[in-house]
């Protein structure tokens, strides 16, 4: 089941110019930060009440987010719902018809479980659920 926003991924193209913006407008000093090897990104996170900003930044030309500012530009890149088992969330809407970028949880920042749905499919908003791994 889905239960909350966890957080929502912002594209960017320099993640230390984004980090001294987000800095002076949210004054936030703690800022997470990680390299994701998997989606070929380096993030920088920080929490605004109970969701997580999460700056996001290409480690390779073939990483999703160097394909997206390269269409889109930067800016919000998704939206992650956090689901209590995404597994069972993802076969769940994908009986309703809805497409889906991963069958299965994957790895994701924060050490949790993560999955996309397909944006087609979402009315163009990139989806993604997410489960702590405790
Ligand atoms: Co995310």
């Amino acid at each position: 089941m889905i239960r909350s926003i966890n957080h929502i991924g912002i594209a960017v193209k320099d993640l230390e110019e984004s980090i001294e913006l987000y800095r002076k407008i949210f004054q936030v000093e703690d800022i997470h930060r990680e390299t994701v090897e998997d989606q070929k990104v380096e993030v920088a996170s920080f929490l605004i009440g109970d969701v997580r900003l999460e700056l996001t930044q290409a480690t390779a030309e073939d990483s999703p987010i160097a394909k997206f500012i390269s269409k889109r530009g930067e800016g919000i890149h998704h939206i992650a719902f956090e689901s209590d088992s995404v597994n069972d969330d993802l076969e769940r809407i994908s009986a309703e018809g809805v497409k889906l970028i991963d069958e299965k949880a994957k790895l994701g920042a924060h050490n949790m479980l993560i999955a996309f749905l397909h944006p087609k499919s979402t009315g163009g908003v990139l989806t993604e659920l997410c489960q702590s791994k405790n």
